[in-house]
């Protein structure tokens, strides 16, 4: 499975690329204004930081006319990028173009199996489908992944089912299980995915225990 994280913030994808994990970065428009910078400048950072991994950065244009004009200067600027275009009547018709074009295109603010149908039928390389804001109004945002995981396996579509909007690590557990191709993640539930208390306990021991032995790896350097 693949990991992406999600966030406009520069100094965080440089984090995960050095922790060497990290398949891609997605942004969205809420991302982008929260980081405070210029939206091309941070995409092209970010580009720069994960070469060979896909950066998603999305359209704000809700007609297809004005997607396509969009999409196609995004997609101009680095090779790496998809671009996000929103699960509309509207995006649907820009992404059979854009796909049509060799432009790959992640659907977004996809919440059901019928919608995730569309968007393999228009082409989309990812459908990002979003569990934690269905979660967040008592609903079962995983079930979605399930269902979408075995549309997409049923009928040999090509696109590759990514569990957006995650808010916690047994998110990613959950994606993993159900065979979903990619999660994209905050920084923040991507840290929260290394710590576990006997880790700690149990490193902290094999410190004391060799401290206490006086043992060392290294021949003491002789002078
Ligand atoms: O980028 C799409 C998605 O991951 C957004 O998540 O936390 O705003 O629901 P969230």
């Amino acid at each position: 499975m693949k990991l992406f994280v999600d966030t406009g913030q520069v100094e965080e994808v440089q984090q995960a690329a050095e922790w060497g994990i990290i398949d891609g970065v997605t942004t969205n428009p809420s991302l982008i204004a929260k980081a405070g910078r210029d939206f091309k400048e941070t995409v092209l950072a970010i580009c720069r930081l994960v070469p060979s991994g896909a950066v998603s950065a999305e359209v704000v244009g809700t007609t297809t006319d004005q997607m396509l004009r969009e999409a196609r200067e995004i997609a101009s600027w680095a090779p790496n990028i998809v671009v996000k275009i929103p699960m509309t009547p509207a995006g649907i018709q820009a992404t059979r173009v854009l796909t049509q074009e060799g432009i790959r295109v992640n659907m977004t603010l996809v919440f059901s199996p019928a919608q995730a149908l569309l968007a393999a039928k228009a082409g989309a390389s990812f459908i990002s489908v979003f569990v934690g804001r269905v979660d967040d109004v008592a609903g079962e945002g995983m079930r979605t992944i399930e269902e979408v995981v075995h549309m997409v396996e049923n009928y040999g579509f090509p696109s590759e089912v990514l569990v957006a909007s995650i808010r916690h690590p047994m998110h990613v557990v959950e994606a993993m299980r159900l065979g979903a191709h990619i999660a994209t993640m905050p920084f923040k539930v991507l840290e929260q995915l290394f710590h576990h208390p006997l880790t700690d306990i149990g490193l902290q021991r094999f410190l004391e225990d060799w401290n206490r032995a006086g043992l060392q790896i290294f021949e003491p350097v002789r002078v």
